[in-house]
């Protein structure tokens, strides 16, 4: 980044992340693989709840009863209602500077050597321009049958509380990993090889409490790789950051990315 385009703040208003800055970006620049882990908290600044916030989504909701097999054998209309809802929100949601960013990013670098596994399934990151995007918890936007192999993608068109497989009949269910269920096995095989092969993971708006996914970091530290995480507070991955930027991703991601490059 040219001096001039430096962002300049007042003392009083310079964020606590413009000190690290310069370290992160370093790291960045020297990568020539980079991963990027990224959660809910990235999506926040497009207006998509996060999970765990006390005005989250699980809030007012048991993860039981709408987010696992057993909720879904139980209640179907409840779960679908609750996805529904969800899909409803996601109209007219765009992508924010931080999604562009990590566009950015990825156009610098050499085919496989960025990677992009999310845990979101709002689909932003394909809209805002990202190529290689793993969806480790699925996709909002997709049903599959839960019972034949029938797949589709229904964007966000509104569906029955009990929509039906055009092709058996039986009940369709959104095409996202619950709890207790496993990843979608070539998704995470090919994010586990990205990660173990990377020299920077990019850690962003996660609370890094869920597995599979949570783990990632720490394989990216068992092979050396630094680790940079952008978030509004500390997480459970903090203690194995390299550099932690505390603040809001749409404001950090862009300044980072300008700043490696
Ligand atoms: N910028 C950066 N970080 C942010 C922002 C923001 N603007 N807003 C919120 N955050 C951070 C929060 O501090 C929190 O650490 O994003 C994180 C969101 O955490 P969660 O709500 O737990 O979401 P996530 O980590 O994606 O959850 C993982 O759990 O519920 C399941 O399957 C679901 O994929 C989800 C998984």
């Amino acid at each position: 980044m040219a001096d001039s385009d430096r962002p300049t703040w007042a003392n009083s208003d310079r964020p606590s992340w413009a000190d690290d800055l310069p370290r992160a970006a370093a790291i960045l620049r020297r990568a020539q693989r980079v991963a990027v882990l990224t959660g809910a908290g990235i999506s926040a600044e497009s207006g998509v709840p996060t999970f765990r916030a006390s005005d989250g989504l699980w809030e007012g909701h048991r993860i039981e009863d709408v987010a696992t097999p057993r909720g879904f054998a139980r209640d179907p209309r409840l779960v679908w209602r609750f996805y529904n809802a969800r899909r409803a929100n996601l109209r007219g949601v765009q992508p924010n500077p931080a999604h562009y960013a990590l566009v950015e990013l990825e156009r610098r670098l050499p085919g496989d050597h960025f990677t992009l596994a999310t845990q979101n399934v709002d689909t932003l990151h394909t809209l805002a321009g990202s190529q290689r995007v793993l969806e480790l918890h699925g996709n909002i936007r997709r049903v599959r049958c839960s019972r034949c192999d029938y797949r589709a993608d229904r964007q966000l068109e509104p569906l029955p509380d009990l929509p039906e497989c055009p092709e058996c009949g039986a009940l369709l269910r959104p095409d996202i990993v619950w709890f207790y269920e496993p990843l979608p096995e070539a998704v995470w095989e090919t994010a586990y090889l990205a990660v173990s092969q990377c020299d920077c993971l990019l850690v962003v708006g996660t609370s890094a409490v869920v597995h599979p996914a949570a783990g990632l970091i720490e394989l990216a530290k068992h092979h050396d790789a630094a680790v940079i995480e952008v978030n509004l507070d500390q997480t459970a991955a903090s203690h194995l950051a390299d550099v932690s930027l505390l603040g809001k991703a749409g404001q950090i991601l862009p300044q980072l990315v300008a700043a490696s490059a």
